[in-house]
């Protein structure tokens, strides 16, 4: 690409409607090359739908597009790559195609084209161009392995590297940090700065996380509700602006923490093993009205330890008890159904159904609340507290019938959390619950977690963002290599030093 070329791409009054939803109206937005620029706003404002226009999923919206000042159509996805830009949706695993190789996914677009064309693949070049674009990721991956085998994280960095392997001019990139650790996440950023400012691409970030936008964009568009409210340069602006601008209120950004009286213990894990050794030798108390941190860093193993619980991994050794009382865990059916909840990390694949309303994926997990002693629906029952949950955590979509899939990220998110909450549970487990979500949905999910505790549940929380683990927990343990290795009393602790022990510190 010539970097010497400024390329300024427009888009005029863009409108978009789905039915029963006004996504867009009459949106102004500019990207230029060789700069960085942050798209913000609360979930469901309009943030992935504008990006899709650009990247031509849709072709039914209202308005233009213009490339230096000329009309371009963009109404496919083939037009927007021919104009290149390059896209990495929100919707990780949807890009991917699992069961083919590393390389092969970084390289379908070349791929497709040279078989579309009948020409002969050669496999080698096929697999050192996915290598060396990943060479310049710094990612460390065998352009072999089958991406079904792959993390989330590594999963996001095989799409960055897609992206990357064309000569693209621009760069969406739609909340690519939240599966991310520090060190990939910063990884991300020295790549970003690069293509950016050495090879002049312009980049699109879009991200919840309001420090990362501080840090590494110059200029920052936020929506709210399906219009544009502002665009400002970073230099002249706060987060505080950003925040209260992108919800239309005033915020005060600290965690509120419940008042609760902490009583007898609830749950108990002696020496609990996972039979693959994804955790090993975890002791864990819980009390009722407690909310336990488990902090670590992406890999330390907290997914593992709370799939090990649920009953989603193998436990191999170590005994779990309820209320004085030894639990078989077997399944996740047979954790449910002794009274632990899980709100999954990985909620688009294995906390949701994307094909049913969003009442059904709220009430699923606890049918037994709204059922007859003959084990029949109450719909009544089963509807007002969907709506009820739509209402606490500011769901947006036009009405509980609506299909999940047709719901922003961030409101699957609050959905996939939701329906626990009105689960009757002794032990909640929640990993990572807030990734995604944007900071007024965040208040809603701790005000309601608080409610849990206050109700006398036990709650573990599992994250890597460590102020969240300090702003709502009661005791923190912090997790390295598979297992506990120190317990820290909220109150008395810091960020250094949760930090210090996660990093391997003794
Ligand atoms: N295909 C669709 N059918 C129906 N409604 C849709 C569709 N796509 C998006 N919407 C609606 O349009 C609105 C904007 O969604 P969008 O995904 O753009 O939000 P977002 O800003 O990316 O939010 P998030 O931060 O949660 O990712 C939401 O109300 C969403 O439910
Ligand atoms: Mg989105």
């Amino acid at each position: 690409m010539n970097t010497q070329l400024k390329y300024k791409f427009e888009m005029k009054d863009i409108s978009i409607e789905f039915p029963g939803v006004k996504a867009l109206t009459d949106v102004n937005f500019e990207i230029n090359s060789g700069a960085i620029h942050a798209l913000i706003g609360a979930n469901g404002a309009g943030k992935s739908t504008l990006m899709k226009i650009l990247g031509g999923v849709y072709d039914h919206y209202t308005g233009s597009i213009e490339l230096n000042g000329n009309k371009v159509e963009i109404r496919s996805p083939r037009d927007a790559k021919k104009l290149g830009i390059e896209i990495v949706y929100q919707e990780v695993d949807t890009a991917l195609i699992p069961y083919l190789s590393v390389a092969e996914n970084i390289m379908l677009d070349v791929l497709v084209n040279e078989m579309g064309n009948r020409q002969f693949v050669n496999w080698k070049q096929i697999h050192a161009a996915a290598r060396k674009t990943m060479e310049r990721l710094g990612i460390q991956l065998d352009t072999h392995t089958l991406v079904q085998s792959l993390s989330l994280a590594e999963k996001q960095m095989v799409l960055i590297a897609r992206a990357l392997a064309g000569e693209r001019g621009f760069l969406v990139l739609d909340e690519p940090t939240a599966p991310l650790s520090q060190t990939e996440t910063d990884e991300l950023f020295r790549l970003m700065r690069d293509l950016a400012y050495n090879h002049g691409v312009g980049i699109i970030f879009i991200s919840h996380r309001l420090p990362e936008i501080f840090d590494i964009c110059e200029s920052v568009t936020i929506m709210r509700d399906g219009h544009v409210v502002a665009t400002q340069s970073i230099e002249s602006t706060t987060k505080k602006q950003v925040i209260e601008l992108m919800l239309g209120h005033r915020f005060d950004e600290t965690y509120p923490k419940t008042k609760v009286d902490i009583g007898d213990i609830l749950f108990e894990i002696k020496n609990v093993s996972e039979a693959d050794g994804a955790v090993t030798n975890i002791n864990l108390t819980v009390r009722a009205g407690e909310i336990v941190g488990v902090a670590g860093l992406v890999g330390a193993g907290k997914t593992e330890l709370c799939k090990t619980i649920f009953g989603a991994l193998k436990i191999n050794s170590g005994e779990i008890f309820l209320k004085g009382r030894k639990l078989t865990i077997k399944t996740p059916h047979s954790a449910v159904r002794q009274g632990i909840a899980l709100v999954p990390e990985e909620r688009r694949k294995e906390g949701v159904l994307v094909e049913e309303p969003v009442y059904i994926n709220l009430s699923m997990a606890s049918l037994d609340n709204f059922s007859n002693s003959f084990g029949f629906i109450k719909p009544h029952a089963e509807h007002a507290s969907a709506k009820k949950i739509i209402n606490d955590l500011g769901v947006r979509t036009p009405n509980e019938y609506q299909k999940l899939a047709f719901l922003s990220g961030g409101n699957q998110q609050k959905v996939a959390v939701g329906k626990w909450l009105i689960s009757n549970a002794d032990i909640y487990i929640f990993d990572e619950p807030t990734k995604g979500v944007d900071v007024g949905a965040k208040h809603e999910i701790f005000e309601l977690i608080g409610r849990l505790a206050q109700a006398g549940k036990g709650i573990i929380y599992a994250s890597c963002e460590f102020p969240e683990i300090l702003g709502i927990t009661d005791r923190i343990c912090v997790m390295y290599d598979h297992t506990i290795v120190k317990e820290l009393k909220t109150a008395d602790t810091s960020e250094e030093e949760i930090l210090f022990f996660s990093t391997g510190g003794k």
